[in-house]
């Protein structure tokens, strides 16, 4: 087990596992943490919502690394200052067959993963890993490698199903591969802000199926879905939209300038950034408030739990 790993999982596609992921890397790497983040899902989204895909290497790495005896784990270093990738993708989908041709064959598997990321764990404050929302060999390894879960699930029921599926996949883990692994709670995302009772109910369910109150966390995850896809499409997280908002004002107005001006067209931004920033401004200050206060809350967790603060 990684004492800093936390792996963020759900049995059901869709509950916001990847964009958590991003985020919460992002901002702990712009709070100067050194961080990590592992994609273990074949769909490889982390590499869109970070702005990657151009240069992911599909997973090869940590393919290699695993099949052949001595190959080095090489993670994409830097993609923000102080933010390095284990990438996903495709070759994820291979390592994941590759694995259950070898268990079947009799063979011990279930920390291969874990053995490639432990010679790297020292040269982070923080590892934070995706995971795919099927595959449970893949979510197996997950669960070898963290000491911490996060499971994020949406307010619908197929999503709650998804987190006790999950739950029992935890249990197992906890009682053969990683005996040490901790639930660090459970985020509400996607929360709608007409729904409160729909999200107070998700609430009660959660607190019923885990049977403790203090695992879920006060901070939810709002609904803002058009601004959400715009981040994945742009590639840019929460806060650095957030961040550029007033340029992104500016940008618009010089954009109209030009238009005016007619042919005068040299400085005239790319209006489909300019206009994802600027619908982002309804809604991205809240949203990054979010993600702000789920890193603390989290940051806060983590020093009660565990003897090594982060
Ligand atoms: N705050 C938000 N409100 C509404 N929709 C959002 C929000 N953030 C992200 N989304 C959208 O929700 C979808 C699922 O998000 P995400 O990919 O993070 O979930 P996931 O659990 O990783 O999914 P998968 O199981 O497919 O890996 C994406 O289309 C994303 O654009
Ligand atoms: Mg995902």
């Amino acid at each position: 087990m990684l004492q800093q790993a936390i792996i963020v999982i759900n049995g059901k596609g869709g509950t916001g596992k990847t964009s958590i992921v991003a985020n919460l890397a992002g901002l702990f790497a712009a709070a100067e943490y050194r961080v990590l983040a592992v994609d273990l899902d074949p769909q490889g989204n982390l590499g869109r919502d970070l702005g990657y895909l151009d240069m992911s290497d599909g997973g090869q790495s940590l393919f290699s690394a695993v099949m052949t005896p001595g190959a080095p784990l090489v993670p994409l270093r830097d993609i923000r200052p102080g933010l390095d990738v284990i990438c996903g993708g495709e070759y994820i989908e291979d390592l994941s067959s590759a694995l259950a041709a070898r268990s079947q064959r009799g063979k011990e598997t279930t920390r291969a993963v874990r053995d490639q990321l432990a010679p790297l764990a020292g040269d982070y404050d923080l590892i934070l890993i995706d995971c795919p929302p099927g595959n449970r060999p893949l979510q197996q390894q997950a669960l070898s490698v963290a000491h911490y879960a996060l499971i994020p699930t949406r307010s619908d029921d197929a999503s709650l199903d998804g987190l006790v599926r999950v739950a029992e996949l935890f249990a197992a883990a906890r009682e053969t591969t990683n005996p040490d692994i901790e639930l660090i709670g459970v985020v509400l995302f996607g929360i709608g802000s007409r729904a409160r009772r729909i999200a107070e109910s998700a609430r009660s369910t959660v607190i019923r199926d885990l049977g403790d109150a203090t695992l879920v966390f006060d901070t939810e995850i709002r609904h803002v879905e058009g601004p959400a896809q715009d981040c994945r499409r742009l590639g840019r997280l929460v806060h650095e939209i957030e961040a550029e908002l007033p340029d992104a004002q500016r940008a618009r107005f010089a954009w109209l300038r030009a238009r005016r001006g007619q042919g005068s067209g040299r400085h005239r931004p790319d209006p489909e950034s300019v206009a994802a920033a600027v619908n982002l401004a309804a809604s991205a200050p809240h949203l990054a408030g979010d993600y702000q206060r789920l890193a603390e809350e989290l940051l806060n967790r983590l020093t009660k739990m565990s003897e090594v603060a982060v």
